[in-house]
């Protein structure tokens, strides 16, 4: 057991990117893990981060950093802190979203240690037409924790004042990939099946949910990211997301992608 405190600042509308942060540092075994989740909060002050390492996670979209997990990011600041730099993709590529986070980091004071990038089940994966269904699994956690403990083993080794401003180069370029369009849409809603139980409005990140007058559920589609965190999470199936990209997807993308370490 190392004893150190290790945090971990993570983006995560659907979970797998909170999942592969935990992993690796189930694999650092440290004493002492806190954790921020900023899929829908901040905290109200600006943090900033001490000598013990930080994990950071963020999903992929579009092959960048979604922009509200950049914004939200902007409430840490290092002090020359190492960090563990990750992002899980949907099994397509992660194109210039891990070197993007790395260099906003960079930015904000952390030294980027190490980097990976892991793939999770994509959020328009559907039972009918599955992309990366059920990653991470038991063999990405083993390899995310493995990687944990490479990490840590390196970082023991090094003193503070060692650390160089880019101590990593990873994949990806710059200038990044531009960003598409934002196309107004959000997931719709089966009326009949709806029970009006609130599980969508409680994983929401974006607070694009709404009950109007305790009968209905208005999704606005400005506000929405298109995370499809409430279309996993409804227990009544009564939320779904209609997009071209999904049969793309599935028909493009089936082969099994795995993750890529950069330390
Ligand atoms: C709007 C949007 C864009 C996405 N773009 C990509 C992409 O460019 N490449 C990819 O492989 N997966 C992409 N994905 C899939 C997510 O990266 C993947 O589901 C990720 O694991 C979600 O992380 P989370 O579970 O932590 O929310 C996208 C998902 C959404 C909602
Ligand atoms: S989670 Fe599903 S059933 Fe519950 S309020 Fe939302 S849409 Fe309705
Ligand atoms: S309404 Fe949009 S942003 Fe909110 S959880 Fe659903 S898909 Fe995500």
């Amino acid at each position: 057991m190392h004893n150190t405190q290790l945090d971990i600042i993570t983006f995560s509308p659907t979970g797998g990117s909170a999942c592969i942060a935990n992993e690796v540092a189930r694999g650092m075994e440290v004493s002492n893990i806190k954790t921020w989740n900023i899929t829908k909060e901040i905290p109200t002050e600006q943090v900033c981060m001490g000598q013990g390492p930080v994990i950071v996670t963020a999903p992929v979209y579009g092959g960048r950093i979604p922009g509200i997990a950049l914004e939200r990011l902007q409430k840490f600041n290092g002090e020359r802190t190492p960090a563990i730099v990750l992002v899980t993709y949907g099994n397509r590529d992660y194109e210039d979203a891990l070197k993007e986070l790395c260099d906003v980091l960079t930015q904000q004071g952390f030294v980027p240690l190490a980097a990976g990038a892991f793939i999770a089940e994509h959020s328009y994966s559907t039972q009918e037409m599955p992309i990366a269904q059920g990653r991470p699994d038991e063999a990405d956690k083993e390899t995310a924790r493995r990687f944990g403990a490479q990490v840590i083993t390196a970082w023991s080794k090094k003193e503070k004042n060692q650390y160089t401003p880019s101590e990593i180069q990873v994949k990806g370029n710059f200038p990044y990939k531009v960003k598409g369009a934002h196309t107004p849409q959000a997931p719709s809603i089966d009326q009949e099946r709806c029970t009006l139980c609130g599980a969508c409005l409680d994983v929401c990140p974006t607070h694009a949910i709404s009950l109007i007058d305790d009968q209905n559920i208005f999704s606005d589609q400005a506000l929405c990211i298109k995370c499809c965190a409430c279309v996993k999470s409804c227990p009544e199936e009564a939320r779904s997301f209609e997009t071209p990209f999904r049969k793309y997807l599935f028909e493009n993308f089936a082969v099994r992608k795995e993750p890529e370490f950069f330390l």
